[in-house]
């Protein structure tokens, strides 16, 4: 696992995911409204290999709906699956919020 730096935190919302290219994968990233955390997970339904970047996010249950066929995504749930067609969970990843002299930034494990 490689830790790479992402972008400024408050380049994020918690009212939309937003998509950054890291290590060669498209991943979305969302503040949480809950807790001071940020979510990353892949831009990608694993239903029928989709993108999920403008699917609808749900800041108070932290969950994404699939825009194709509406599969739901409990990302603070580890990628659970909340409703079909989807069967797998979504793939999450671990992030850290790093303080630094030029500001706070938000960092992935991949
Ligand atoms: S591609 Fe996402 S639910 Fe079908």
């Amino acid at each position: 696992m490689a830790l790479y730096k992402v972008c400024l935190l408050n380049e994020l919302s918690s009212e939309k995911a937003i998509k950054f290219h890291v290590d060669g994968l498209d991943i979305l990233f969302v503040k949480s409204l809950q807790s001071k955390q940020v979510y990353a997970f892949d831009n990608n339904c694993n239903h029928a290999d989709k993108p999920l970047e403008k699917g609808k996010w749900n800041s108070e249950t932290s969950e994404i709906t699939c825009p194709f066929h509406k599969a739901v995504f409990c990302i603070a749930e580890g990628g659970a699956v909340k409703a079909p067609p989807a069967c797998v969970p979504l793939t999450v990843y671990e992030t850290e919020i790093r303080t630094e002299a030029d500001g706070s930034f938000v960092y992935v494990n991949l």
